[in-house]
């Protein structure tokens, strides 16, 4: 016998949020090496939909390794359950009626199938974050490949830890061939496509 039972079914709905506010929710999940983009974009969109009135929320990487991931390592299974916390995070923003975008490497495609089974696969939006490794060594925004490439950091993605592209993202973004604006507007089209216009549009076409 599992002792537990969950209350959803009499608290107020998903939908019944959605609808008050305007649109949907979703998870966009931006996989990609560091130094790939996947912050700076995460960031911009997430002041977008702010600006446009949608409920969004940053889940990146770097920030919930400092909470719900504290403690956790680089190797393959705390990597796991490090995609596992974010991906349950994520669904109870959803089921909030929130735009959740997570921003983390997931490097294997295991690891991003288990974050769209807890998610739900309709409503996760899967992004390719693309740079060569080579452009993201040469970016080096935090130093890292510098230090792993010195051998004080070992088991660095695209160095010595593998990381897989996705097949078949909904999205993908070369960021080394497309301007940071390209990217968002691309980013920002995809998901008002599945969320629906957002509360600020709809009033404007409301005054029109
Ligand atoms: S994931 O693999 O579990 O998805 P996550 O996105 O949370 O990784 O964290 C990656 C961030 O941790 C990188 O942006 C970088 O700042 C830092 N980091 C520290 N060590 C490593 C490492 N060995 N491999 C990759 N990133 C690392």
């Amino acid at each position: 016998m599992n002792p537990i039972y969950p209350l959803r079914d009499r608290m107020v709905s998903r939908v019944q949020r959605e609808n008050r506010q305007g649109h949907k929710g979703l998870v966009v999940w931006m996989t990609g090496l560091s130094g790939s983009g996947k912050s700076t974009l995460a960031l911009a969109l997430e002041r977008k939909l702010f600006d446009e009135h949608c409920q969004g929320i940053l889940l990146d990487g770097d920030n919930l390794r400092n909470g719900i991931s504290r403690g956790l390592g680089f190797r393959e299974e705390d990597r796991l359950e490090n995609v596992r916390r974010v991906a349950e995070t994520a669904r109870l923003f959803l089921d909030a009626g929130w735009v959740a975008i997570c921003s983390l490497i997931s490097p294997s495609r295991s690891m991003r199938d288990l974050a769209r089974s807890i998610v739900g696969n309709d409503d996760f939006l899967e992004v390719f974050v693309d740079a060569p490794v080579e452009v993201c060594a040469s970016r080096d925004v935090k130093g890292l490949y510098r230090m792993a490439k010195e051998g004080a950091l070992s088991g660095f993605t695209g160095l010595d830890a593998p990381y897989e592209p996705p097949g078949h993202p909904d999205l993908h973004l070369p960021t080394s061939e497309l301007s940071p604006e390209e990217c968002l507007d691309l980013l920002y089209q995809e998901v008002v496509r599945r969320i629906g216009p957002s509360p600020s549009l709809q009033d404007k076409k409301a005054s029109c």
